[in-house]
């Protein structure tokens, strides 16, 4: 496939966790390392497009030619993913956004034997995908479903209820592909169609993703 087969295009990704914050040095969270979203961002910088990377924490070098915002809590996230969405072609979003944020963060370390934790009062996040999906027009929408048993029946149901055009889905209960891992194993379940993909690197994972994005991609308007 042509190198330049995505030139004029705009694309934004999200990758790495979020950090919810408990007090100034606690915070919820989950395992993510960012390599898989990192390698979409490369891989669609690759192919000549226009990539803005919405990046969690993670500690990853950027990729050459990508620009990255580096946010922390899913708020975050999600302001500056819709912000780069308003003016983009494209979505694709890797991230492992908290579902769940702290009620209230601390403004100072709490202290063990004055403040004990015994609970955390949990807020929901909002949801950055069906956010994004619910005002995609005519924009491609691709997301991810991180899952460790029922893995297409729980892909399918995201797929339909997230409102995307495709779902990557990612069997997280293997070593070779989950959080951390150099290696995934995927499938692509699209409405009318699902492609097992074997377990291959990260970045060739990136390529096959970044391949179907440009079949979803309408053609360019004739000039
Ligand atoms: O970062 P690595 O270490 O390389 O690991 C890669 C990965 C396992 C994190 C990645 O391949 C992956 O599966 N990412 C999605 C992780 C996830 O949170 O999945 P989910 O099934 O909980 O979420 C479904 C989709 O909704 C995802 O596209 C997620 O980005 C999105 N989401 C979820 C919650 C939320 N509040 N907002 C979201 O946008």
């Amino acid at each position: 496939r042509a190198r330049g087969d995505l030139a004029g295009r705009r694309i934004v990704i999200t990758a790495g966790p979020t950090h919810e914050p408990v007090d100034p040095v606690r915070y919820l969270s989950n395992a993510s390392s960012g390599k898989m979203g990192y390698a979409i961002a490369a891989a669609a910088a690759a192919h000549g497009a226009h990539v803005t990377l919405v990046s969690g924490p993670v500690s990853l070098p950027e990729p050459a030619g990508v620009g990255v915002i580096h946010v922390t809590t899913a708020a975050q996230m999600l302001e500056a993913t819709q912000d780069a969405f308003a003016t983009a072609d494209a979505a694709i979003l890797a991230a492992a956004v908290s579902d769940y944020r702290p009620e209230q963060a601390a403004d100072h370390k709490l202290k063990k034997a004055a403040e004990p934790i015994d609970n955390i009062a949990l807020a929901e996040n909002p949801d950055i995908l069906a956010t994004l999906s619910q005002s995609r027009g005519s924009r491609v929408v691709i997301g991810f479903a991180a899952e460790t048993d029922n893995v297409l029946e729980n892909a399918r149901k995201k797929l339909a209820t997230k409102g995307c055009d495709l779902i990557v889905a990612n069997d997280v209960s293997r070593d070779d592909s989950t959080f951390g891992s150099d290696t995934n194993r995927v499938t692509l379940v699209g409405p009318h169609d699902e492609t097992e993909l074997d377990c291959m690197p990260k970045e060739q994972v990136a390529e096959k993703i970044i391949e179907r994005l440009h079949d979803l991609l309408e053609p360019d308007e004739p000039l």
